[in-house]
């Protein structure tokens, strides 16, 4: 039997009545949970808005999954040979996935996937600004598994010690799976660099595009960051934006010098007194206008979402119908 936490011990002493336990009781002892690093589980007290900040930043993490599949799936088609095919198609498919466990822990916290799906259709909800920008080569996959999904990784080795426990679970997995997304990439991009002039040029053009949005997708300057402050006091968040961009660029020099690719930026050099690479200033104004939807494939990626739930209306009934026949209930019923 699982042990119950701090959390559930003090809840079920107020449903007993053992215990004449208000608010700020539970308040301290959710704060003291924290404290100690330990998990908050979905029956444990929380305070409102630590919900409604998981269940915003989980949402908008599961949105950037499924749209994420649109721009490599531009691409299954056109892979250069069944290897490359059977590596997307498993990579695309695993981006769905990943939206599926991101919505079931939203769901923990009482919000519905057909909720979320709906705000993400209505423009209420946001998902990475990394996904409105297009694939327009083979190379393009390539930099997207390198420097997108290892953007994603740094950001999300340390929410696997988020204190939402559903979350961190979900994020071992998500993350295990994002190192072999990005190994490919890598390894695409390696056989593009060592091959003819032409693809070293593809590849270097597809790294010139995806360098600054991929620096983008940490979010805004620690200074410009509405909910980093409170995130990191529930230790929702581990670490600000700018530390783990920072981050992201020291790991990536080594591997653009292995790759035989240059990082656009003239800017970018090591810091001796830092111990961290210097980088050019970051266009925020392009930032800004992907956020409002003026990026160059916003509208393209969210009429494509909206298309893509309503030609699925009939598998979700028929799914939802065969659960309801399968039931426990129903097979009750029907022995009567
Ligand atoms: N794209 C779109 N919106 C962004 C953004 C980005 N790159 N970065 C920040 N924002 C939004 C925030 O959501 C917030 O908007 P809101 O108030 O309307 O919700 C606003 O900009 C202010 O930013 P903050 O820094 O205050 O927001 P957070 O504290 O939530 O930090 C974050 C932003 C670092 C992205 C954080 O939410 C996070 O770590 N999220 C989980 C990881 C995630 O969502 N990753 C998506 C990447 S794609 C991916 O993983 C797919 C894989 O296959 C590559």
């Amino acid at each position: 039997m699982a042990t119950a936490t701090p959390q559930h011990r003090a809840a079920e002493a107020r449903a007993d009545g053992t215990a004449e336990l208000g608010d700020a009781a539970f308040q301290a002892v959710f704060d003291a949970a924290v404290a100690a690093d330990e998990r908050i589980e979905p029956r444990d007290w929380m305070p409102d808005a630590y919900r409604a900040t998981l269940v915003r930043q989980i949402a908008q993490h599961a949105h950037s999954e499924i749209i994420g599949m649109q721009p490599e799936a531009n691409w299954i088609t056109r892979a250069p040979s069944l290897r490359r095919k059977a590596i997307l198609m498993a990579k695309v498919q695993d981006e769905a996935g990943h939206g599926l466990y991101l919505y079931s822990a939203a769901e923990t916290l009482g919000t519905g996937r057909d909720e979320l799906l709906d705000k993400l259709h209505s423009g209420r909800q946001k998902y990475s600004s990394i996904f409105n920008y297009p694939t327009l080569t083979w190379a393009d996959v390539g930099a997207i598994g390198w420097l997108v999904d290892g953007a994603a990784i740094t950001n999300q080795v340390p929410l696997c010690r988020c204190s939402y426990g559903p979350y961190a679970r979900a994020m071992v997995r998500v993350c295990k799976e994002e190192s072999f997304h990005q190994r490919q990439g890598y390894e695409l991009l390696l056989a593009l660099s060592r091959g003819t002039e032409a693809q070293h040029a593809m590849a270097q053009d597809a790294v010139d595009r995806w360098w600054w949005p991929s620096l983008m997708m940490f979010g805004p300057p620690d200074d410009e960051s509405a909910h980093s402050a409170q995130s990191m006091e529930w230790k929702i968040k581990r670490h600000s934006n700018d530390e783990l961009r920072r981050r992201f660029v020291d790991i990536c020099v080594p591997q653009a010098e292995s790759l035989g690719l240059t990082l656009p930026d003239p800017e970018l050099r090591w810091n001796e007194e830092r111990g961290q690479h210097d980088f050019g200033p970051i266009d925020w104004s392009e930032f800004k206008a992907v956020l409002k939807g003026n990026g160059p494939c916003n509208e393209q990626r969210i009429t494509q979402r909206r298309r893509a739930h309503d030609e699925g209306a009939w598998v979700r009934e028929a799914a939802a119908a065969h659960a309801a026949k399968h039931s426990p209930a129903t097979r009750e019923g029907r022995a009567v």
